[in-house]
């Protein structure tokens, strides 16, 4: 039978921990035995995590972390290690989201802090965790990037998102050689469109409504999909796969759609 025993006490850290997908996963791993270290800017949602963690049984710490801030993403390893003695992955998840508008209308300021946060951010946090990985003679590292759709594919008004998603790629790509002979495999999860924080207060028909345009089989994913991909990724089930980008869209970019009508719709019935 197939189980995911093997991350039971391993120590890993997700950033963007405080909401959205970074939440589901690091409720995902805690609830699967792993120990935690919730990271994000936000102190107090960051905090209410780490509590919802512990009032289920399980074992996280939060530590305050700006990704984009070199001193900072070293703290935060360094107090993995110094909390629980080791590290064994690392999950890049925190990030933004960008304005929609055409390439030439972003200003480069915009682009910067984009470039900032959702690549330079990752690009530190493989730096130090690997580091951290490596020194504390892990038998079962991991890294895993939250990139997106838009990492594998070029979005129209989306230039500087799609840059920093493609570069999050590139770099997951490129670490994945570098560390595959040290048995730390490194991956991107790409998602399609979740219901996350980013749906802000629109209501239910709207989004149902959208989930209809961007989804095709109708609905947007849920947050727990991707802690269940995060946790096959750090599990020792996965070990063969590295330097992979996982579309997790429900074939939303798979190709295009052609209408069709069915010759047997009783098939349905
Ligand atoms: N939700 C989606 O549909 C979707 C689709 C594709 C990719 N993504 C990617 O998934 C990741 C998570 O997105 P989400 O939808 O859960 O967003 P979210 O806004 O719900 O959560 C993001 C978290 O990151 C934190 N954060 C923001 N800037 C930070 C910084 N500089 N340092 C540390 N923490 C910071 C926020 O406080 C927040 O808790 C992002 O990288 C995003 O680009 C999301």
């Amino acid at each position: 039978m197939t189980d995911f025993s093997s991350v039971k006490g391993k120590v890993a850290i997700v950033t963007g921990a405080a909401d959205g997908l970074g939440k589901a996963i690091a409720l995902c791993y805690a609830e699967n035995g792993m120990q935690v270290v919730v990271s994000d800017i936000n102190v107090e949602k960051g905090q209410q995590v780490v509590e919802e963690i512990k009032s289920k049984g399980g074992e996280a710490h939060f530590y305050q972390t700006d990704i984009s801030k070199e001193d900072e993403v070293k703290g935060l390893v360094d107090f993995a290690v110094a909390t629980y003695g080791r590290l064994d992955g690392l999950v890049n998840n925190a990030g933004i989201a960008a304005e929609s508008r055409p390439t030439h209308e972003f200003s480069v300021a915009e682009f910067d802090r984009l470039m900032a946060i959702d690549l330079r951010g990752v690009f530190l946090g493989i730096k130090f965790a690997v580091e951290a990985i490596l020194k504390t003679k892990s038998s079962g590292g991991f890294i895993i990037n939250v990139a997106s759709q838009a990492g594998v594919l070029g979005n129209s008004s989306m230039a500087t998102y799609a840059s920093a998603k493609h570069g999050v790629v590139g770099l997951t790509k490129s670490a994945a050689l570098d560390y595959a002979p040290y048995n730390i495999p490194v991956n991107a999860i790409c998602p399609g469109t979740f219901r996350t924080s980013i749906w802000g207060q629109a209501p239910e028909e709207v989004i149902s409504q959208y989930a209809k345009i961007l989804s095709p089989n109708g609905r947007l994913g849920d947050p727990k999909e991707i802690g269940h991909l995060a946790l096959f990724l750090a599990s020792d089930l996965a070990r063969y796969i590295s330097g992979s980008a996982i579309l997790i869209d429900a074939a939303s970019h798979a190709g295009k759609v052609t209408p069709v009508q069915w010759a047997h719709p009783e098939i349905l019935e």
